[in-house]
């Protein structure tokens, strides 16, 4: 069977590399000429690990790269894996994906039966527009969300807790074949496969984001309070977790979520509940809890040295979440942000090397790597980052930082100050170099 893919972002690039893994044929399509270039070299143009080695292996075998549509002609299966961004009032920006949905028209012919997959997260009912859109075409459309944890996804392509596939019929088993026999090895493995319409698969995608995100609000709302009433919401979680019906995923209090899904995804389902007049007022919370988070974490860094102005801080995590160099809605970034506001100086560091570069990218760093106007470092190695600070700040989960030798890094740094905003460390072993430790409600 042949495959296209078009988009490859994290979602396209995964897609195209796992299935040409599993022993398709596979081209992935995307408009972005040197993306493409390098993609055939063999390059990865994005951190995720694993999928380097894996493109690496298939590149120019059964998998290889273009900017035209032609190969689709070929393709029994489309998947549009193209982003969806949030426009100006919060709705997801379906351009591209209309963009994509035009040139395929462009491109096959009208009797040739191709089955289109909408892999990108859409808005319930888009799937039916991009069928309304090909009318007149032998075409299925079939809505298929992604999960994949954005460091882990490679892991994650190939260990799915569920395969999500919504189509136009039920009754028509054609394009529920050909599906299922692209995800042979899942069916194999006895992954679950929920074979719906097209609305639940497209709110099913939004409705676990929101819940998982609506998650971290509550505790991270709790933190609050148990930092006001000297409770440690980190046994508070734990002892929740026990809790079979609550488990213990997704209740680490911290600086908020970020990154390219949860607060798009959280924003677009508020959309589509006001666009369909009901009132949002459980998301509508979510979002403004994680909005204010960052921004009360800020306000104890500033209580605790009352003036910003001239202080040195070491900003440990960059990216949204441990291992990506992905920025987006990145809290870290959020943080560096607030304190260069106040007149601090901030040096920052991340492990994944390509989070480093994208930041002095981000804020176009010159070689000596500061901030022409304000006063930014990115440095590549831990320790000297945090020699002769006034505080560290952890703003990424790195379980790494407790491996890190905290004797040496205590002769560091000129004042020995913690602001944990992950939770991540060891508080005995912090407190025993002889730190003062503050965390988010503990
Ligand atoms: C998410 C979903 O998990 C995935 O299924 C979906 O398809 C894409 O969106 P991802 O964006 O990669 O994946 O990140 P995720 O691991 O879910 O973390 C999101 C944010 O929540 C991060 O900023 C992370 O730091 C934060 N988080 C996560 C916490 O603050 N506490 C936790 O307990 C877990």
């Amino acid at each position: 069977m042949k495959v296209s893919v078009i988009g490859t972002g994290y979602v396209g690039l995964i897609q195209a590399v796992g299935l040409a893994e599993f022993g398709f044929n596979v081209v992935g399509i995307d408009i972005d000429e040197t993306k493409v270039k390098q993609l055939n070299e063999g390059k990865c143009p994005l951190y995720e690990e694993g999928l380097e080695e894996l493109l690496k292996k298939h590149i120019n075998k059964n998998l290889t790269f273009t900017t035209s549509y032609e190969s689709i002609k070929d393709s029994d299966v489309i998947f549009l894996c193209v982003g969806t961004p949030q426009d100006r009032d919060g709705n997801a920006d379906l351009r591209f994906l209309f963009s994509a949905v035009e040139k395929i028209k462009e491109t096959i012919s009208k009797d040739d039966y191709k089955v289109i997959v909408i892999k990108s997260t859409v808005p319930v009912g888009t799937n039916r527009k991009v069928k309304e859109l090909l009318s007149g075409y032998n075409v299925d459309v079939v809505s298929n969300p992604e999960f994949l944890r954005e460091g882990i996804a490679v892991y994650d392509f190939f260990n799915p807790e569920r395969i999500v596939l919504g189509f136009e019929n039920l009754g028509n088993k054609k394009p529920i074949k050909i599906m299922e026999s692209i995800y042979y090895c899942f069916k194999e493995k006895n992954i679950p496969f929920v074979i719906t319409n097209w609305e639940t698969a497209e709110l099913i995608k939004y409705a676990s984001n929101a819940f998982l995100a609506t998650k971290l609000s509550f505790i991270n709302e709790l933190a609050k309070l148990s930092d006001k009433v000297g409770a440690d919401i980190k046994t508070v979680s734990y002892a929740m977790g026990l809790d079979p019906r609550i488990g213990n995923k997704f209740l680490n209090a911290g600086i908020g979520y970020g990154g390219s899904c949860f607060p798009k995804d959280v924003k677009a389902l508020i959309k589509q509940l006001e666009n369909n007049n009901i009132e949002p007022i459980l998301i509508k919370a979510t979002d403004k809890v994680n909005e204010e988070q960052i921004k009360w974490f800020f306000k104890k860094i500033k209580n605790y040295y009352g003036d910003l102005n001239g202080k040195v801080f070491a900003v440990l995590g960059l990216a949204f979440k441990p291992n990506t160099d992905d920025l987006r809605e990145s809290r870290a970034i959020n943080l560096i942000d607030m304190l260069l506001e106040e007149g601090a100086i901030v040096k920052g560091f991340d492990y994944v090397k390509k989070a480093r570069e994208n930041t002095i990218n981000m804020y176009k760093l010159d070689k000596t790597r500061a901030f022409y106007g304000y006063n930014l470092y990115i440095l590549d190695d831990l320790y000297e980052t945090v020699k002769d600070v006034d505080g560290i700040i952890i703003t990424v989960e790195y379980d790494r930082f407790n491996k890190e030798d905290w004797e040496r890094i205590s002769d560091l740094v000129k004042e020995k100050v913690i602001f944990d905003g992950r939770n991540v460390l060891d508080v005995e072993k912090i407190k025993k170099s002889g730190f003062k430790y503050y965390g988010v409600g503990r």
